[in-house]
């Protein structure tokens, strides 16, 4: 099971302390939620944020493009740091040339699909993708409840791992009870908000706890 903190979530009166105790509590990569308010209606990282992020640990960095058009701006966010950078089908007339890009920068390529997208909208480009993130939550705010009706594409994907070797991330209201619910359905990778780590007391505890309930 891979655990990834949601920067948004973070305290940035703080950051650098933030980064620092996520890292010593076994964070396997920091998420990044950029937003332009077009997108998606709120806005949230920029690439100072990533940059300071980046210069407080040697781990990952995985940037959620939440923007309209991300395959024009995607030297900016490598310059700021990122490791995985993912984009939405639902904002890229030319997904694929994005993808490719992506890889062809050095970093790994990412598919983040809104609760509302099929499956079928993405499987074809299943061998250019390293990760897919499935959005349990309309993207852009956290906080949010649950969307049960994501659970079958869930599924779906976690049986098409057995044709591509992608990681199968979730995003969106990954609570301690979701986690272990959807690491028994076969997702890889969880980004943790409000609802499994921030404002939930020690760090490290809260990441241990979810460590050991994997099955
Ligand atoms: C939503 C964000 C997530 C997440 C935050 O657009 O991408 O980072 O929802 O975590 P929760 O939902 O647990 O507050
Ligand atoms: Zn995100």
């Amino acid at each position: 099971m891979q655990l990834y903190p949601s920067m948004m979530c973070a305290d940035y009166g703080n950051l650098a302390a933030e980064v620092a105790a996520l890292d010593a509590a076994g964070a396997d990569s920091f998420h990044c939620d950029v937003m332009d308010g077009v997108f998606v209606p709120n806005i949230t990282m920029g690439l100072m944020d990533i940059k300071a992020v980046r210069a407080a640990t040697n781990k990952p960095l995985d940037v959620h493009l939440m923007i309209e058009n991300p395959l024009n701006k995607l030297d900016l966010f490598v310059d700021a740091g990122a490791d995985i950078i993912y984009i939405h089908p639902e904002s890229e007339r030319f997904v694929a040339k994005a993808l490719v890009a992506i890889r062809e920068k050095g970093c790994k390529a990412g598919l983040a699909i809104d609760p509302d997208t099929p499956v079928c909208a993405i499987e074809d480009l299943l061998p250019i993708v390293d990760y897919v993130m499935v959005m349990t939550v309309n993207p852009g705010f956290a906080g949010q409840s649950f969307l049960e009706f994501t659970l079958p594409k869930i599924e779906r994907l976690a049986a098409l791992k057995q044709e591509h070797p992608f990681t199968l991330v979730i995003d969106g209201a990954c609570s301690p009870e979701r986690i272990e619910q959807l690491s028994a359905l076969g997702a890889d990778a969880f980004v943790l908000g409000t609802s499994a780590l921030f404002g939930k007391g020690d760090y490290a505890e809260s990441m241990a706890r979810l460590r050991a309930q994997e099955g």
